[in-house]
């Protein structure tokens, strides 16, 4: 097939310099940090693939709008022009802002969810399942068994497994489940999507159960884009198309707007129900801010209305998804384990594979991040053990198949010079890979222990 480039549809008109460390620095960095580069200061970091979660660049037409801000307490025009912007492409009727993804998840948990009941989704989301918990909720997995395998090329590894669902409604009832909990472009299994076709199969079961379909739609325009790419009949729509179909299949969805949408912070809770609406209006005056701005101000609202039209271009996405596989690829060909096929938002490698001296409970790819940081001040992030968490009834910790390192590429920040420094050090770490030592904590947090704990090396 001839090449087609992935070359950006943009030209960079702003640059915020960076500081460059000595590995002494860095060696004194990380151990400052307790090995957890949630803890290292953005100022001793070269290269920050922390995440993708309110650090992408906006465009000047974001920043103009920053400018447009109407900070008006109650009923700013941006709040309209942002609700209206959400009904014309993602479908859903109504909208209430909140801070970011949590602030809406902690107030769709408390409305729908009851002591003992059970909530389905395609893999766990760190602060999803525990809003899910506190609610008085089990989070059940019902991906399908190929996301939790690094080696798998399932072109829609955040497929759901319908027959794991029908287990669950068979042993709980479909009483005991308030609603199935999709996720497009599943973070924790490596950035992969869901197909249409599977969404369509979940819509069928959960109308043939009268459950609700709630959608955490953070990376649906990543996701769309792949099913643009990949399924079968869907290559002449637009993303913009795929991105109103998935959403247009669900009830009602959560967003952090810090990821797709290209904005520094913000989210919604959006559905089409009147009376959840209604009482999502009442939670969130308790807990995020008046219904017309819940936490963001008029700006920043400003901002994510243009943000989501960006968002959804074709070129944009192939130019996103285009850079993320330039790092895979490079990685992939230097004979790295990495999770297959290449994520929307990042490239995850398979710190079980890389460090296989060190035990899962000792936190290998905790290890690997730090491993990494200390090489070249490329700054990635652990989605194994520590992520995963204890188990709420038993205490013991998760033990997930997935022990990964996310080097996750923000929106429209690096260049593709960038992502070969990224490759260069990631490979000169490989080869030094069996004198990274395990960690131990130090200090572990109650809850969400991978963004304050602390470790220590194991001698
Ligand atoms: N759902 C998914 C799939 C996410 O990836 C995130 C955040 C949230 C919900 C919560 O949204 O941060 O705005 O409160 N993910 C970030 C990350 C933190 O780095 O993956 P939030």
């Amino acid at each position: 097939m001839e090449k087609r480039s992935w070359a950006e549809p943009y030209k960079i008109k702003m640059v915020e310099l960076l500081k460059m460390t000595t590995l002494e620095e860095r060696k004194a960095a990380i151990k400052e940090a307790g090995f957890n580069t949630f803890l290292l200061k953005s100022e001793d970091v070269y290269i920050d693939l922390l995440t993708d979660s309110g650090v992408g660049a906006m465009s000047d037409q974001q920043w103009a709008g920053i400018m447009m801000g109407d900070e008006a307490y109650a009923g700013s025009r941006n709040f309209y022009h942002m609700r209206d912007t959400i009904t014309e492409y993602y479908s859903y009727q109504f909208t209430v802002p909140t801070h970011q993804g949590r602030g809406a998840e902690n107030i769709l948990s408390q409305i729908l969810i009851k002591d003992g009941d059970y909530v389905p989704g395609n893999m766990y989301f760190t602060t999803t399942r525990l809003h899910q918990e506190i609610a008085g909720g089990h989070f059940v997995d019902v991906i399908i068994n190929e996301a939790h395998d690094p080696d798998s090329d399932h072109p829609f590894k955040g497929n759901v497994d319908i027959a794991k669902l029908d287990r669950l409604v068979n042993k709980v009832g479909a009483e005991k489940i308030p609603y199935v909990c999709i996720a497009t472009c599943v973070n924790m299994a490596g950035g992969q999507p869901i197909s249409l076709e599977n969404l369509q199969a979940v819509r069928q079961w959960c109308d043939k159960h009268n459950v609700m379909l709630v959608h955490d739609m953070t990376r649906v325009a990543e996701n769309a884009y792949f099913i643009q790419q990949r399924e079968t009949g869907q290559q002449h729509k637009s993303v913009k198309e795929i991105v109103y179909e998935i959403c247009a299949l669900t009830d009602a969805a959560t967003m952090s707007s810090k990821k797709d949408a290209m904005v520094n912070i913000g989210g919604f809770l959006a559905m089409n129900d009147a009376t959840l609406y209604e009482r999502a209006c009442e939670l969130v005056v308790v807990y995020e801010g008046l219904h017309t701005y819940g936490g963001m101000a008029g700006r920043d609202m400003e901002a994510l209305a243009i943000g989501i039209r960006e968002s959804v271009q074709d070129n944009h996405m192939q130019a996103r998804i285009g850079q993320v596989a330039y790092l895979g690829k490079k990685l992939e060909d230097a004979g790295v384990p990495i999770v297959k096929p290449y994520g929307g938002h990042a490239i995850f490698l398979n710190a079980k594979a890389i460090l296989p001296h060190i035990p899962q409970s000792q936190f290998p790819a905790q290890a690997l991040a730090a491993a990494l940081y200390v090489e070249s001040g490329i700054r990635a992030m652990e989605r194994g053990v520590v992520s995963a968490g204890r188990d709420a009834q038993t205490g013991e910790n998760f033990m997930p198949k997935l022990e990964l390192v996310r080097l996750t590429i923000p929106r429209r920040v690096y260049t593709q010079a960038h992502m070969d420094v990224t490759a260069e050090s990631v490979i000169r770490v490989m080869k030094y890979a069996s004198q990274v030592k395990g960690l131990k904590f130090t200090y572990e947090p109650k809850m969400l222990r991978f963004f304050m704990g602390r470790f220590e090396e194991v001698a």
